[in-house]
């Protein structure tokens, strides 16, 4: 079943941080850093910023862009690993922050960076057995997260949010189908292991380091991601009755340049027809979507009656896939 969306909104944070400032932090160069991955500089949420702030940004633009107030919203869900708190859910404090009635909010969290696509999915489904304003939000503050002294990760991720309203009378975009799976054989290559009941976060394992490091097996992770997400856009454009040649963006998640040019290759989409931030902004997790989606709409390089495919791969791992028709 296909479904409106009426408004879609980012935002990053306004500092910059730059491969130059990380060369100054750790052994690393601007030139490993962009041949390997691309990315040349990221956003950095400042001191005072946390979760909730990126959330509602991106969510207060979502809204304007639908036209609706936070009062018209029936249901609010938020994906992210980097929540406001362990407990309760950043959703909890998103619908007090915009002001919105006290309609169920929840989040997704643990999908990586798959998880926004995931709740797009949840959402159709929940506005399609009963007519809903949804807001879907991905954000991720990465960065208070890290230790800043691993190079093989630190370079990699930065911070951002983004949203859309889904609305069975939006009428900006169709949400077609969408397509999800996971596979949890590799839960140890890709995962920050520190602070649930296997490893509870304690004084000793503070002084390890270990709840600030993301354990990633990088070529695993880079090869799966490739795979997963090249199958799942292609399960997707068979079961909407479409091939690459009707795909006028897709809109990978933004972890790796390389690993978004494979996937181009392995579909057979022209370049131009990729859209890519990850030079700006790095990997922004369950957020790197949704703030991509919004650029290219917001940018105006989106217009009407093209089909838009999203698609995501991230710890678990999860992966998902999306089609949009403008
Ligand atoms: C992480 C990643 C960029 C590493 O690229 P790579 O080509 O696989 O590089 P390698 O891991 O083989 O490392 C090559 C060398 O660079 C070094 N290196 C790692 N990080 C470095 C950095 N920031 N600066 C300089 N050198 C670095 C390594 O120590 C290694 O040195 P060695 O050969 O002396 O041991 C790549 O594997 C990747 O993108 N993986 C997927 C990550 C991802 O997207 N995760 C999120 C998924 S949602």
């Amino acid at each position: 079943m296909s479904i409106g969306i009426a408004g879609f909104g980012g935002y990053v944070p306004e500092r910059v941080l730059t491969n130059a400032e990380l060369e100054e932090m750790f052994d690393t160069s601007d030139e490993w850093i962009v041949q390997r991955t691309g990315i040349r500089e990221r956003r950095i949420a400042a001191e005072e910023e946390s979760t909730l702030d990126l959330a509602a940004h991106a969510s207060l633009q979502a809204l304007q862009h639908a036209g609706i107030g936070a009062d018209d919203l029936d249901e609010i869900i938020v994906a992210t690993d980097t929540p406001e708190v362990y407990t309760p859910d950043t959703a909890a404090f998103l619908q007090h922050r915009l002001g919105a009635r006290t309609v169920p909010a929840y989040d997704l969290g643990g999908s990586g960076c798959s998880g926004f696509v995931q709740a797009l999915d949840v959402a159709r489904a929940r506005a399609t057995v009963e007519p809903k304003r949804i807001l879907v939000v991905g954000v991720e503050l990465i960065s208070r997260l890290l230790s800043w002294d691993d190079r093989a990760v630190d370079v990699l991720f930065g911070d951002g949010a983004g949203a859309v309203v889904v609305d069975p009378e939006g009428s900006r975009a169709t949400l077609i189908d969408v397509v999800a799976g996971t596979d949890g054989s590799q839960t140890d290559i890709l995962t920050l292991g520190v602070g649930g009941t296997r490893r509870p976060f304690t004084l000793e394992v503070a002084q390890t380091g270990d709840h600030q490091r993301l354990v990633m097996e990088g070529h695993e992770v880079f090869k799966s991601a490739v795979r997963r997400m090249s199958a799942a856009v292609d399960e997707l454009l068979g079961r909407i009755g479409c091939t690459i040649d009707d795909v006028a963006w897709l809109i990978p998640h933004q972890a790796n340049a390389r690993i978004i040019a494979a996937v181009g290759n392995r579909l057979k989409i022209p370049e131009e027809r990729v859209y890519v931030n990850v030079d700006r902004y790095g990997n922004t997790g369950s957020a790197s979507v949704p703030l991509a989606l919004s650029e290219a709409v917001h940018g105006g390089e989106v217009t009407e009656g093209d089909l838009v495919v999203l698609v995501a791969f991230g710890a678990g791992f999860h992966w998902s896939a999306a089609a949009l028709r403008f």
